[in-house]
């Protein structure tokens, strides 16, 4: 499938950076979910920009529910959110409407839409785009939480600045959820703000490393082949412009340990199995072990920079120089770990009604 993502709870991604709108359809997601329109606000203020840190493109996200929900509540058929994009200055597009930016989208989907792309502000593959992912994201968030699955993610590195590792996930993750920079070690926030504002003074950008945990999934969920819990995450996780690697647990890290320091020893505690360390990231097998899912996203620095570059313009197939003009984020990783928690949300409830069937996640019946 093209522009939709999921098998029983699917959503679908519509509209360009400088169209009339952005959107989302979410289909199968169980009736009687709340739909709380200030909270898909809340969640659409953590993505948009602030300061100096932000594209100076300043969106007010108006959406508004077309159709799925009545009285407070999903009714279990397709539910549309609309998204008017309303500060859009195209003209600086159009001088460079051949020149592909390096790192940008702007050659490839030229390659596959042959000219008739929306090219203003990167069309369909704008960073606009995951606002819709973040508002459909927040109603799947709703439907988790009262099935006790709660997430979040922190900025673990931005150019070259760490964050402390999460340490009791619980407290962690509602501390995160209510911040606009998301950072568990208060100092990291303005160190790492100085190193973006930095980055941009020069007309440069910077990127960094999200790492997200979700707590209260249960034991059993996912695909022992294809559709394990790790490839259908990565699926969506990847699908994330600017996202450019994907880790579960200790990742990578783990290719230089014995197996003996990789294992994570079981523990029978209270009528539960639990691990002693979490290096398998809550996954075994492609299957949910019920301890925390951890996940880590590389998120490259932003491709639209202020400095002079090299490149072709694909109408002439000849070499040319590049000035950008439009209007860009310095950074990208504080606005993106939304919606990394968004597209995890939604991941989750498809999961969930696959394993345990639709009504799983419905809020019962009246
Ligand atoms: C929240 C968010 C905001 C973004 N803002 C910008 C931006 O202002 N300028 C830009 O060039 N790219 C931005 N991007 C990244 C590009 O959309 C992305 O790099 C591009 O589509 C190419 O895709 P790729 O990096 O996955 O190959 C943003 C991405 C996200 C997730």
């Amino acid at each position: 499938m093209k522009n939709t993502f999921g098998q029983s709870v699917s959503v679908t991604l519509f509209g360009e950076s400088h169209g009339k709108a952005i959107g989302a359809v979410i289909d199968g997601l169980a009736p009687g979910i709340e739909v709380s329109e200030d909270f898909i606000e809340s969640q659409l203020t953590k993505r948009r920009p602030a300061g100096k840190t932000g594209t100076a493109r300043r969106e007010a996200d108006k959406f508004q529910i077309l159709s799925g929900v009545f009285e407070g509540k999903t009714t279990g058929t397709p539910l549309c959110i609309i998204i008017p994009n309303e500060d859009t200055k195209s003209r600086d597009y159009l001088k460079t409407r051949f020149l592909a930016r390096p790192g940008h989208a702007d050659y490839t989907a030229n390659c596959k839409y042959h000219g008739f792309e929306d090219y203003r502000g990167g069309g369909h593959f704008s960073g606009r785009i995951t606002a819709a992912l973040v508002a459909a994201g927040a109603i799947a968030i709703s439907a988790l939480r009262p099935k006790g699955i709660y997430i979040g993610t922190h900025v673990m590195r931005c150019a070259g600045v760490s964050d402390r590792k999460f340490e009791n996930i619980n407290s962690d993750l509602e501390k995160l959820n209510s911040l606009d920079f998301a950072v568990l070690d208060d100092t990291a926030k303005d160190k790492m703000i100085k190193e973006i504002e930095k980055a941009a003074a020069d007309g440069d950008s910077v990127g960094g490393i999200l790492e997200t945990a979700v707590c209260g999934v249960p034991a059993g969920v996912g695909e022992p082949w294809f559709d394990t819990m790790e490839s259908v995450l990565s699926h969506i996780l990847f699908s994330i412009p600017a996202i450019k690697g994907v880790e579960f647990g200790a990742g990578f890290a783990a290719a230089d340990m014995r197996g003996s320091e990789d294992n994570d020893d079981f523990i029978a505690e209270n009528g539960k199995v639990i691990t002693k360390t979490n290096h398998s990231g809550g996954i075994n097998g492609g299957i949910t072990n019920g301890m925390p899912i951890i996940i880590k996203c590389a998120v490259k620095p932003t491709p639209s920079i202020y400095k002079k570059q090299n490149t072709v313009d694909f109408s002439k197939g000849e070499n040319a120089e590049l000035l950008i003009e439009g209007r860009h984020d310095p950074a990208i990783i504080h606005r993106a770990r939304v919606v990394v928690d968004s597209a995890v949300a939604l991941t989750l409830c498809d999961m969930l009604s696959l394993r345990f069937g639709t009504d799983y996640l419905s809020g019962g019946s009246i």
